[in-house]
């Protein structure tokens, strides 16, 4: 009888693949294209067919994430914004051939809201996110995930799939907005937001998604930066009736006057934009902070006196839930073409064009990876 050794035997109960994927060394600035082996258990084995590429990534790639480890030995694989579909799959899975599905970010630890599907407000930092954090994400040709953390996808949303990572952070904002206004009676006196203004600050692909999403739920949006825009991200905000602010030039009274602030959204992560928030935010209005990259000081007491005075609500929001990665794709798929979503896809590059990490895109709102280029 021959003798198996160690791989072999291994390799008569889990599948090694062999690909490409773009890797870090945590600890170090790059990004390197690679041919990995991968042996792993055989779960549903779905094929990458597009990657998103945000802030985070950049961040991780140029050394400047604190948190960043890797899933075993010293590199991580990046990515966690991914549209892929299943090619194989165990019998009574949920998932067939064929299916298009997201895979979620953030994977649970033990703590009580883990353990209920909250890992998003995890109290103990106990979980893992791929491509981030202690678990390899999915910048690669294939990956095999657990069924549970994949969200089915409408295959007719095609590479607007890539977003719904993304918007799922929105989603959940949506979700703490509801929460918060649901101390008073906060709706107009026909029972709409159509008399309410929220204010976006940011114009990146989280700032015009979380736009479009609260004008969907009835919401006057202004989004604001602080230089002028590219022509292409003016033609999306004219196209879908949102005001556009440029802070460095323009007069804030008369924007003010034009759309209320009620609601502000905050994804630059700036202090003196928190600031500037306070002071003209309405009473009882609710400021949703989620930049995470802050920067700037305050050094000013009396804007805690408005926030008290205003009855104003703050919150921050980091990641989402299955179901708001559900409401995401939901969303995507219904207002796709209405606000012609596909705009915020600047560019579509190939997995070996790692420039892109380095280099951002004149007029970049999102740059995916697509892996059939
Ligand atoms: C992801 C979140 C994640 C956060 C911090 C964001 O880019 O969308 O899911 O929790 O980074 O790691
Ligand atoms: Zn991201």
């Amino acid at each position: 009888m021959m003798v198996m050794d160690h791989q072999q035997e291994l390799l008569q109960f889990y599948w090694m693949i062999k690909m490409k994927a773009l890797v870090v060394k945590p600890g170090s600035k790059g990004v390197y294209l690679k041919d990995i082996d991968l042996i792993t258990e055989n779960k549903i084995k779905v094929k990458t067919l597009y990657n998103g590429i945000c802030g985070t990534d950049r961040e991780i790639v140029n050394n400047k994430l604190p948190f960043v480890r890797p899933e075993n030995g010293e590199y991580l694989i990046l990515g966690h914004e991914a549209l892929g579909q299943v090619i194989d799959a165990p019998e009574n899975s949920k998932f067939k051939l064929g299916d298009f599905v997201a895979p979620m970010v953030r994977r649970p630890g033990n703590c009580m809201l883990c353990k209920i599907g909250r890992q998003d407000y995890c109290i103990d930092g106990n979980f893992a996110e791929a491509g981030i954090r202690g678990k390899d994400g999915f910048m690669r040709e294939y990956f095999y995930e657990d069924e549970n953390f994949l969200i089915p996808v409408e295959k007719e949303i095609g590479e607007l799939g890539a977003l719904i990572e993304p918007t799922k952070n929105v989603m959940k904002m949506v979700e703490v907005f509801q929460s918060l206004k649901n101390r008073i009676i906060w709706d107009c006196d026909d029972s709409t937001l159509n008399c309410k203004g929220a204010w976006i600050f940011g114009t990146g692909s989280e700032g015009v998604l979380s736009s479009l999403v609260f004008k969907s739920i009835g919401f006057n949006v202004t989004i604001v930066n602080r230089h002028p825009l590219p022509e292409n991200v003016l033609k999306i905000l004219d196209k879908n009736g949102l005001k556009f602010f440029d802070s460095s030039s323009k007069n804030w009274k008369e924007a003010l006057e034009e759309n209320p602030m009620d609601l502000a959204i905050d994804a630059a992560g700036s202090a003196d934009i928190f600031i500037q928030v306070i002071d003209h935010i309405n009473y009882n209005g609710i400021v949703i902070l989620f930049g995470t990259s802050g920067t700037g000081s305050i050094s000013d007491g009396s804007f805690i006196t408005k926030i008290v005075d205003k009855n104003l609500s703050i919150a921050g929001v980091e990641d989402g839930s299955k179901k708001n990665y559900i409401d995401a794709a939901k969303f995507l798929f219904e207002y796709g073409s209405k606000y012609s979503i596909n705009d915020i896809i600047t560019s579509r590059i190939k997995p070996e064009e790692t420039w892109i990490f380095n280099e951002k895109p004149k007029d970049e709102i999102k740059t995916i990876i697509d892996w059939n280029l």
